[in-house]
């Protein structure tokens, strides 16, 4: 029997020329005479990976954020979570847990540019006293819902190849934050070239091209593309809990949320989302809006300054649902997607990216932005729903980002507010707590494990809660 002779170097150079020159991108091999032989290939590997059609297509719609459509937009009305039969839903949401039809899925394949921080940003110390990482608070708490529903619950983290290695290495190093490695699997997404304003492909290197992960829209990609959809439906798993490695507060397993996916009457099980109300116009979070029955997201830079800063009748924000980027997925709604080829758009972001100048081939470190990186969104999955539903819930409760490495939203602001979430907790289990009395802001830290309690209910029932919490104090329960 013969097997299929792979083609030669200088075959695959053929063809890659004549492929690149199809669509100007022929400066690609522009330093080939100087590469070894290993270096041709890895880029000749990466050549071959380049969706070059996409990237045309992309380039000439400039976006869908080039020109938002902004006919007939309406506000969402979301489902308030307070205001549900919570203990009903719940029950729901708890039957489908206990059926190990749960899994939990994170996102953690960006790069955390504006944090700053050039490891995995899972691996970030992000509570306020004992400093566990990113991780570990999602490992803590899906060990704890594992428990308490007696269920399996596997985790999936979807990383890119920029990370990939460094994350497992870090788990690998903490042993699975006790979950067991055959419980966690690492999901490797995409990547895309940036492209200068031209539309050229930019090189990091002679040998190399700059690439940039597919933004976590490249989930639908790597989650099929890995067979994780054919695998989570055979093992009867309908139902993805997705959430991003930058928010602590966030609650992996929500029974509450996933009940009201699946039997609230404005659900169709497809996608569910959860909204904070809008602080203020200036808040940088896409906001759910609504055209006729169809759902989705507009990302906060896309959005008129005369939208942003509608008000309605009651003197509140109009456009104020503002998404947390915490979705619950129907497995069969995401096979869906697949099978009917739905292409998430690509969404163009100038930002700076250290590459080799495309006309002199000089390396370039910019210090503005120079490049278009392309992404897609995982919100742009939303309007494909039959239904979609959107819930309120508090910010205080389960939203809390890292994404700069000061100002708003930072570690700081970060540490605050998972601070007051234990202190609302403690005071709704009765313990005072001490607060600046013109601010009403909490004077302690405090950090409470999701393996101590999962919700303010739970706490109720703990052992050793504090008397009182004194001004100054740093307490970990
Ligand atoms: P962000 O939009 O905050 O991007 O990602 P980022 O890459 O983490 O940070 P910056 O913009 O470089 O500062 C939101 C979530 O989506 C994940 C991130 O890991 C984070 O959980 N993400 C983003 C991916 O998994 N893949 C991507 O390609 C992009």
């Amino acid at each position: 029997m013969t097997t299929a002779q792979r083609p030669s170097l200088d075959e695959r150079r053929g063809a890659a020329a004549e492929r690149l020159q199809a669509f100007g991108q022929q400066h690609l091999l522009r330093f080939w005479d100087r590469l070894t032989d290993a270096a041709r290939s890895n880029l000749l590997d990466e050549i071959e990976g380049l969706p070059l059609e996409l990237l045309q297509q992309a380039c000439a719609e400039r976006g869908p954020e080039a020109k938002p459509d902004l006919r007939d937009i309406e506000p969402v009305h979301p489902i308030v979570m307070d205001r549900v039969d919570a203990e009903h839903f719940e029950r729901e949401g708890s039957a489908v847990i206990r059926g190990n039809r749960v899994a939990a899925f994170t996102v953690a394949g960006g790069q955390g540019t504006r944090l700053g921080c050039d490891a995995p940003k899972g691996t970030f110390p992000a509570t306020p006293i004992l400093r566990k990482s990113l991780f570990e608070v999602f490992a803590e708490s899906i060990g704890a819902a594992r428990a308490r529903w007696s269920a399996r619950i596997p985790w999936l983290i979807m990383t890119s190849p920029l990370n990939h290695a460094e994350t497992g290495r870090f788990l690998a190093a903490h042993d699975w934050f006790g979950l067991g490695q055959q419980s966690v699997h690492l999901i490797v997404q995409g990547t895309l070239p940036s492209l200068d304003r031209a539309g050229r492909i930019l090189l990091a290197s002679e040998g190399s091209i700059a690439l940039n992960p597919d933004g976590h829209g490249g989930a639908l990609r790597a989650l099929e593309q890995h067979g994780w959809l054919d695998r989570l439906a055979s093992e009867g798993i309908d139902t993805l809990s997705y959430f991003q490695v930058d928010n602590p507060l966030c609650k992996p397993i929500d029974a509450l949320f996933i009940g009201l996916h699946h039997a609230h009457p404005e659900s169709s099980a497809e996608v569910s989302s959860k909204v904070v109300a809008k602080s203020s116009p200036a808040e940088k979070v896409g906001v759910f809006c609504q055209r006729g029955d169809s759902r989705f997201v507009m990302e906060y830079s896309n959005m008129p300054q005369a939208m942003t800063e509608a008000r309605d009748g009651a003197g509140g924000l109009l456009h104020r649902a503002g998404s947390i980027a915490v979705h619950v997925f129907g497995v069969p709604f995401l096979q869906r997607l697949v099978h009917q080829g739905h292409g998430l758009p690509l969404h163009r972001a100038f930002k700076k990216v250290p590459c080799l100048d495309p006309d002199t081939g000089t390396p370039l470190v910019p210090t503005e932005p120079n490049a278009v990186k392309l992404e897609s969104f995982i919100f742009d999955t939303v309007p494909a729903a039959r239904r979609a539903l959107v819930a309120e819930t508090t910010r205080v409760e389960e939203f809390a980002p890292i994404k700069n490495a000061v100002g708003d939203d930072s570690p700081a602001t970060s540490s605050a507010l998972q601070s007051e979430r234990a202190a609302q907790w403690l005071e709704r289990c009765g313990v005072p707590i001490a607060r600046d009395p013109s601010t009403g802001r909490c004077l302690a830290e405090i950090e409470l494990s999701p393996r101590t309690a999962l919700d303010a209910a739970s706490l109720k029932g703990c052992a050793n809660l504090p008397k009182r919490v004194g001004e100054g104090e740093r307490i970990t329960l």
